[in-house]
């Protein structure tokens, strides 16, 4: 029998995901599970990667269930994951020495501060594309390091494993230790031009190379798996905007997408060479398939989009599902004067402020919770802003459509503020699943399941567009205001 589909795991920061794919892209079967996000202290965020395993273990069986069929039913499964969370397990045993360290987590901030001191920021900068910022796993890993009883002795003796999620995935489903160039190019200990660790940084952060995965290419089969997915080759591994931008067929220089999830991370493809950035934008590999070079990009991460949205839910108890926020925004016309600038885990770009905190500017008696949430979602649309200024002064192209996706973007009044304020047209994806679809079709390519990009490139449709509306005095008006409640959140810094 001819496996007629591709999966794609996608591990994210709130849930994990598996989705089923046919040889057209489109989908066949889903199946979601969400994790527990572990606050122990404040600015501290963790995962347990036992838990992750598990649900991983458990949406594949249950999308295989609802698609009809079974491992033998698959020619690839992909792999798409959060990145930068950072885990390390005892090779041994297999279980993890402590809670992952996510992403969004701010404990490494005094660190970052020693380290720049010590090394200074452009010699980091320099060879991996990133400013030194609690964001990134090789400072997290250092963390662990200098933190848990006796870790780094056993890891100079190569008994424990440091992954971001998609290397402790394909160690459990293949026993291979491996991560991909776009997971790698996340930890400031990889040379962005090599493409390989690189012994001043493993020096300069104090990783041990013994415990560090190998690099291999986005699509290339990195070993076949047991257990659920018994003989299916692992066949990609991106980190999940990568994957989002293959996903959404960006394989031209110059083409862009922005991913609305918990954060939103907008990734211009710049083609086969670096472009350092000067305006808080990274630099970091988009993709590279086996037996070609990479690809590059410039990305503009923020951290907190849809998570804002879910404050809105968990924390103040204002809406009851994350979809709602857009009925109360709508019972007002506009924000009232109110703007939230979400710097839960500081500001990400263009900012780069560990230290900054979120607030919320122009708070009159006359605000409801309806300018409220019509504040969270213009939040979205302005951080998007901002890191499109930065990308048109880096890129000196500038932006002329941006290609979207991701759950945020069902949001019709917030593709329409974000067509207003960045004046440009906002095309959705058909497959708003975007990053499901590039690990599917980066796994695919590798086992011959698609020929060539070109394949998939034609299967790309948007199915809906917003054009700006808004008049520029106003634009410029609430442009000038959203920059003086940022400013806020940077003067909050003792
Ligand atoms: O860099 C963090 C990013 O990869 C997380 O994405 O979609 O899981 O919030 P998401």
């Amino acid at each position: 029998m001819t496996p007629e589909y591709v999966a794609a795991i996608d591990q994210g920061t709130t849930s994990s995901r598996c989705i089923v794919f046919d040889s057209a892209g489109e989908i066949v079967a889903v199946a979601q599970r969400e994790h527990r996000q572990i606050f122990p202290r404040p600015g501290w965020v963790e995962h347990d990667a036992e838990e992750i395993w598990d649900n991983v273990q458990q949406v594949i069986s249950e999308a295989l269930r609802s698609a009809g069929t079974d491992a033998a039913g698959l020619a690839a499964v992909g792999i798409t994951n959060q990145r930068e969370t950072t885990l390390v397990w005892d090779r041994a045993t297999g279980r993890p020495v402590a809670n992952a360290i996510v992403w969004q987590d701010t404990r490494t901030g005094p660190l970052l501060r020693e380290l720049a001191s010590a090394y200074g920021e452009e010699r980091f900068r320099v060879r991996t594309g990133l400013p030194l910022a609690t964001y990134f796993a090789g400072p997290k890993l250092r963390w662990l390091l200098d933190e848990v009883d006796g870790l780094r002795e056993r890891a100079e003796r190569g008994e424990v494993l440091f992954g971001t999620m998609d290397s402790w995935l394909i160690w459990k489903l293949t026993g291979e230790h491996v991560t991909d160039v776009t997971n790698a190019s996340r930890t400031m200990l990889m040379d962005l031009t090599t493409l390989d660790w690189h012994p001043e940084l493993l020096d300069a952060m104090g990783v041990p190379a013994a415990m560090l995965p190998e690099i291999r290419c986005s699509a290339e089969v990195y070993g076949t798996a047991t257990g659920v997915l018994d003989g299916v080759p692992v066949a990609s591994a991106l980190g999940d905007q990568q994957a989002a931008l293959f996903g959404q067929t960006c394989f031209q220089p110059g083409e862009a997408k922005c991913t609305y999830g918990t954060g939103s991370f907008l990734l211009l493809n710049t083609g086969a060479t670096p472009v350092p950035s000067t305006h808080g934008l990274l630099t970091t590999v988009a993709y590279q398939i086996k037996g070609q070079p990479p690809a590059y990009a410039l990305e503009g991460a923020i951290a907190v989009t849809g998570s804002l949205v879910q404050w809105l839910r968990d924390n103040l108890g204002l809406i009851s599902t994350a979809a709602e926020v857009e009925e109360l925004a709508r019972t007002v016309d506009d924000n009232g004067g109110c703007y939230v600038v979400p710097a839960f885990s500081g500001l990400f770009a263009p900012h780069w402020r560990s230290d900054a905190r979120g607030v919320i500017a122009g708070l009159t008696g006359y605000i409801t919770k309806g300018h409220l949430a019509r504040a969270v979602l213009e939040a979205s649309a302005w951080q998007t802003r901002e890191v499109v200024d930065a990308m048109d002064a880096d890129s000196d192209v500038a932006l002329r459509r941006l290609r979207v996706d991701g759950g945020m973007t069902a949001n019709a009044l917030l593709m329409q503020f974000l067509a207003d304020v960045l004046d440009v047209p906002v095309i959705r994806s058909r497959i708003t699943e975007t990053t499901c679809l590039g690990a599917a079709y980066a796994a695919g390519l590798a086992v011959g399941f698609w020929p060539d990009l070109a394949t998939l490139r034609a299967q790309w449709r948007s199915d809906a567009q917003w054009e700006s509306t808004m008049a520029p005095e106003l634009r410029d008006r609430e442009l000038h205001n959203w920059r003086k409640a940022v400013r806020r959140t940077l003067d909050w810094v003792e």
